[in-house]
């Protein structure tokens, strides 16, 4: 060990090994930990979250080490992006081992895992000693928590514990690509690309279930990531409907009242998105416009959450 850690993460990792659950900063979004390899602790994510267990959770290690022994088998494909991506926000879904419990994984024989890119959230795991399970910080089919603010206005006091690590760097969750299926499968769009993921891997394919067909990422439900405000997309010189909303806008120029402006370039933006989307849902308003963003490959995970937002299905 090297330098002694910081308090608050000492009494965090403390809190961890003892079934508590505490919300921790990620480069993503703010994630409600627990002891992964506890299933009583486990539980109560589910609780806190008000979430159905047929939403399995993502396994946060500290090293590769840690994450192969929570894997059944590791394959070449998840040596070669652990290696490029680790730390950071890819979750690789790979066969479980049996010490992983079921309710971590909603009862799948997978596993999703992934070493986060922040200091705080690597001290935590590595000061408790075992990799912990967390979805985002947030109520079910609520938005995600990208300040610790945002957290303790979800929960109050039902965590033990919130760490501050400031705005989330990133702002939107994880990719999530399978790789416990024949040909690797993108699962959840996400800010590392399905072309940075193929220039390593090759050939990524998309999921494309018939309708009513059981998806393979259970947690990815139409209607999740949404403010309670009403949410739709508009092209940008649309008219908009009568009542008090606002628009959140990319392009155009003229200063306009309720207009919130939008970074441009997809990273800015999906590190303001959410911010944006929790501030405007605490302001009454009657609709929540957003402006389409371009169609390209950069924007696919940004397209995503906004789709899921304004609860329609991606894709349509
Ligand atoms: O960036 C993130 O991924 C954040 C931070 C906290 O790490 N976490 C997060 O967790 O977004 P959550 O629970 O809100 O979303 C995880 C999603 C699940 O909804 C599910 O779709 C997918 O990851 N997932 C997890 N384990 C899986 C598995 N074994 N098979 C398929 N999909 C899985
Ligand atoms: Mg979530």
């Amino acid at each position: 060990m090297e330098a002694r850690v910081a308090a608050p993460i000492e009494q965090a990792a403390a809190l961890i090994r003892a079934g508590q659950l505490v919300a921790f900063p990620t480069e993503t979004v703010y994630g409600l930990g627990a002891n992964a390899l506890d299933a009583a602790a486990v539980e109560r994510i589910y609780a806190a979250k008000g979430r159905p267990a047929s939403s399995p959770l993502i396994v946060h290690v500290g090293s590769i080490a840690m994450a192969r022994e929570l894997a059944r088998e590791w394959p070449d494909e998840a040596a070669l992006l652990a290696a490029h991506f680790w730390p950071g926000p890819l979750t690789l879904v790979v066969h479980k081992d049996d010490r992983v419990p079921d309710c971590v994984t909603a009862g799948l024989p997978t596993v999703g895992v992934r070493m986060p890119d922040h200091e705080i959230a690597l001290a935590l795991i590595r000061a408790a000693d075992v990799p912990i399970a967390a979805p985002s910080a947030n109520r079910f089919t609520g938005l995600s928590p990208t300040t610790a603010a945002h957290v303790r206005a979800a929960f109050g006091d039902g965590v033990a514990m919130v760490l501050d690590g400031g705005p989330a760097r990133v702002g939107i969750e994880s990719t999530v690509l399978s790789l416990a299926v024949p040909r690797a499968m993108l699962l959840r769009p996400g800010m590392i690309s399905r072309a940075r993921i193929e220039e390593i891997i090759g050939p990524v394919q998309s999921f494309q279930g018939a309708p009513g067909e059981a998806h393979p990422s259970p947690g990815l439900h139409r209607k999740h990531y949404s403010p309670l405000t009403p949410l739709f997309l508009v092209d940008a010189d649309e008219a908009l409907p009568p009542g008090r909303g606002a628009l959140l806008r990319i392009r155009g120029s003229e200063p306009a009242a309720r207009v919130v402006r939008m970074p441009a370039t997809p990273h800015e933006y999906a590190a303001r998105l959410y911010d944006a989307l929790h501030d405007l849902d605490q302001r009454g308003f009657d609709w929540i416009a957003v402006e389409r963003p371009p169609v390209s490959p950069e924007w696919e995970a940004i397209m995503d959450r906004l789709a899921r937002a304004a609860g329609t299905p991606p894709g349509v």
